[in-house]
C-alpha cells in the first residue's frame, strides 16, 4: 500500500509517498520546501505561509510522487493540525481533493503523532511501549507510547516550547530566525559551564516542564554581563536545556519502568541534546536530523500504521484543528 503524504502546518512544505508492507513502512520520497520569505520577519508570519504553501504545494507533490516512481497512491494523509490554520487548510483541501480524485481513502494525521512516532520509520525502531520526547517549535511533552493511538502524557511545558526557548534566545543573541540551529552553531566554539544558569525545576507538580524562567535568565544574564562571548551563552543554554530534558526523562523511565526512549520534533535535531541521550544508559531511538523537523514521511507514517492495523479512514467534511491533543 503507498500513501501519498503532506505536511503543511507550518513553514515547511512536504509531500512524501510511503509504502506499508509487512508490518513496517517505508519512505519512497521524502521533499521538503522550505520557505525563505519568514527571515526578514524574525519568525513565521502565517500569511505568507499559507501562500507560499499554495504556490509550492503542486510541485511538491509532482516531485514526491516523479521520485517514488508512483503515479495513482492507494491512499493520501495530509496534517490536519495543530498548527497555523490557514497553512493547515492548504494541504488538508489540497489532500482531500486529490484522495476524491484518485478515488482512494484520505488520512487527516495529527502533526504531533507523526514526530511521537517518527522512530518507527527506523531500523531498529521501538517496540511499544515506548517514551518520546517531543521537542518542536510548538510543543514539549514527554510521552508514553502504549500503542498504535494510545498515548499518555507524563509531562508537558506549561509555557514556552523547547523549540520556542531556543527561538528566543536566538533572538537575545541577535541570530535570527530560525533560532536552533543557529544557537547550536554558536555553541559549538563556546563553553557550556562559562554561565551558571539554573537547571528549571518542576514547580507544582513532576507533570509540569518549563522553559520561561531559563529563557529569562539567559536575558538577565546579558543584562548584568553584556560582556559574555555570545558563543558561551548560546553554549550554556543548550546544554542547560540538554540536561533538563534528559532529567525528566530519566525521571519518566523511572515513574513507568519503560526503559525504550525516543525522541522527535526540531529540537531533537539538537547535537548536545541528542548527545546526552545517547550517554543516558537508556535504550535509545534517535530519528535522522531530517526526520525530527517537520516533514511528509512522518505523516505518511502514522497514516499507514493506521489504515494497516484498519483503522477507519477520515471523513472527507472532518475539518482542520488549530489545537488538538495527541490520541483524540
Ligand atoms: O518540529 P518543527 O520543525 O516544527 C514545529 O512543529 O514546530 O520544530 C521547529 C523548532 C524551531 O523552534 C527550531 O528552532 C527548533 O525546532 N530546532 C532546533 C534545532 N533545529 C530546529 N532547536 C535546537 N537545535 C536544533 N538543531
Ligand atoms: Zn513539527
Amino acid at each position: 500500500m503507498n500513501v501519498l503524504a503532506i505536511e503543511s502546518s507550518c513553514d515547511e512544505t512536504a509531500c512524501a509517498v510511503v509504502r506499508a508492507e509487512g508490518g513496517r513502512v517505508r519512505v519512497l520520497s521524502d521533499v521538503v520546501r522550505g520557505q525563505a520569505d519568514h527571515a526578514r520577519f524574525g519568525g513565521v508570519v502565517p500569511e505568507i505561509a499559507s501562500r507560499a504553501h499554495t504556490e509550492q504545494l503542486v510541485a511538491t507533490v509532482t516531485a514526491a510522487l516523479r521520485e517514488a516512481d508512483v503515479a495513482r497512491p492507494d491512499a493520501v494523509a495530509a496534517t490536519a493540525g495543530p498548527g497555523l490554520i490557514g497553512a493547515v487548510l492548504v494541504g488538508l483541501s489540497f489532500g482531500k481533493a486529490a484522495a476524491l480524485g484518485w478515488g482512494v481513502p484520505f488520512v487527516g494525521v495529527n502533526h504531533l503523532e507523526g514526530h511521537l512516532l517518527s522512530a518507527l520509520l527506523d531500523d531498529p525502531a521501538p517496540a511499544f511501549p515506548f517514551l518520546c520526547l517531543v521537542v518542536s517549535g510548538g510543543h514539549t511533552a514527554l510521552y508514553e507510547a502504549r500503542a498504535l493511538g494510545d498515548y499518555r502524557v507524563l509531562c508537558e511545558t506549561t509555557d514556552d516550547a523547547a523549540g520556542e526557548a531556543f527561538d528566543k534566545v536566538a533572538r537575545m543573541l541577535g541570530l535570527g530566525y530560525p533560532g536552533g540551529p543557529r544557537v547550536e552553531a554558536l555553541a559549538s566554539t563556546g563553553n557550556p559551564r562559562a554561565v551558571a544558569l539554573p537547571l528549571p525545576r518542576p514547580s507544582a507538580s513532576p507533570h509540569d516542564l518549563s522553559f520561561s524562567g531559563l529563557k529569562t535568565a539567559v536575558r538577565s544574564w546579558l543584562e548584568r554581563h553584556p560582556e559574555t562571548s555570545r558563543e558561551d551563552v548560546a553554549a550554556s543554554f543548550q546544554d542547560t536545556v540538554a540536561r533538563y530534558l534528559l532529567d525528566r526523562i530519566q525521571w519518566g523511565a523511572t515513574t513507568t519502568g519503560i526503559r525504550r526512549v525516543a525522541i522527535g520534533g526540531g529540537a531533537a535535531a539538537n547535537g548536545r541534546l541528542r548527545e546526552a541521550l545517547s550517554g543516558s544508559g537508556l535504550e535509545v531511538f534517535l530519528p535522522a536530523k531530517a526526520r525530527c523537523t517537520d516533514n511528509a514521511a512522518m505523516i505518511g507514517n502514522v497514516a499507514a500504521l493506521h489504515l494497516a492495523a484498519g483503522h477507519t479512514p477520515w471523513p472527507l467534511d472532518s475539518t482542520a484543528r488549530a489545537r488538538w491533543e495527541v490520541g483524540t
